[in-house]
């Protein structure tokens, strides 16, 4: 049974700045003693991160999209039984930047596979839901501007049109799951969106 810790994730576009607001929030759990793990998908275990490689590498344009959404699973059914699972149950904080909201947005709604990235990902995920999702949401646009600059992966690459389509997926599972997911306006100042996040904590942590 799950009950033990806290799962934690962030999601949101390219550019929206989960990076940072993660590193808050860790500093944060820690400043109050929390055993907190911080991991990332695809990837998070060594065979992850060989995943990744393949995912990510711009020069595998011929990968046919249940291929990839099919590796992002495969990453994660890894990532939960070896670090997820065992942390969770351990009683830690796991907080991890990206999980299965990404696949449903980038290959449910971008890749337009629908529901059959809930299916695939129902294996890998079991009961190891997110408590907690934060939804940094910036607009494909203005993601792209803060990207200017960064060498760009085989995802990011693609082209304006389908940011939107990713953008647009999130925003219907934040509306399908408002439990679950706190929707936050990522155009605010570093230090606003970390006291935002800050506050749903304290209530989770609370409960
Ligand atoms: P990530 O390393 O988080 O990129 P960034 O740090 O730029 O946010 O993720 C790499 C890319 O993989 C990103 O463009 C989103 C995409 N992705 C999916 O398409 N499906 C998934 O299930 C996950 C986890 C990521």
């Amino acid at each position: 049974m799950m009950k033990k810790g806290y799962f934690i994730t962030f999601e949101g576009g390219d550019g929206a700045g989960k990076s940072t607001q993660i590193k808050k929030l860790m500093e944060y759990l820690e400043s109050k003693g929390f055993d907190v793990i911080l991991t990332r998908e695809p990837g998070g275990t060594d065979i992850g991160e060989k995943i990744r490689q393949i995912i990510l590498d711009p020069e595998n344009k011929e990968m046919d999209s249940v291929t990839e959404a099919m590796l992002y699973a495969a990453s994660r059914a890894q990532h939960v039984s070896q670090v997820i699972k065992p942390a969770i149950e351990a009683g830690k904080i796991v907080i991890c930047d990206r999980f299965i909201d990404s696949s449903i947005a980038y290959q449910g709604y971008g890749r337009n596979l629908g529901d059959s990235v809930s299916i695939i990902n129902s294996y890998a995920v079991g009961e190891y839901m997110p408590h907690k999702t934060f939804l940094l949401k910036l607009k494909p646009q203005a993601g792209s501007l803060r990207m200017a600059g960064r060498e760009k992966d085989r995802i990011e690459l693609e082209a304006a049109s389908f940011h939107q389509t990713v953008y647009d997926g999130y925003e219907a599972l934040e509306r399908k799951y408002p439990e679950r997911i706190v929707g936050i306006d990522a155009s605010g100042t570093i230090e606003e969106i970390a006291d935002e996040i800050k506050k749903h904590i304290d209530v989770l942590l609370s409960e």
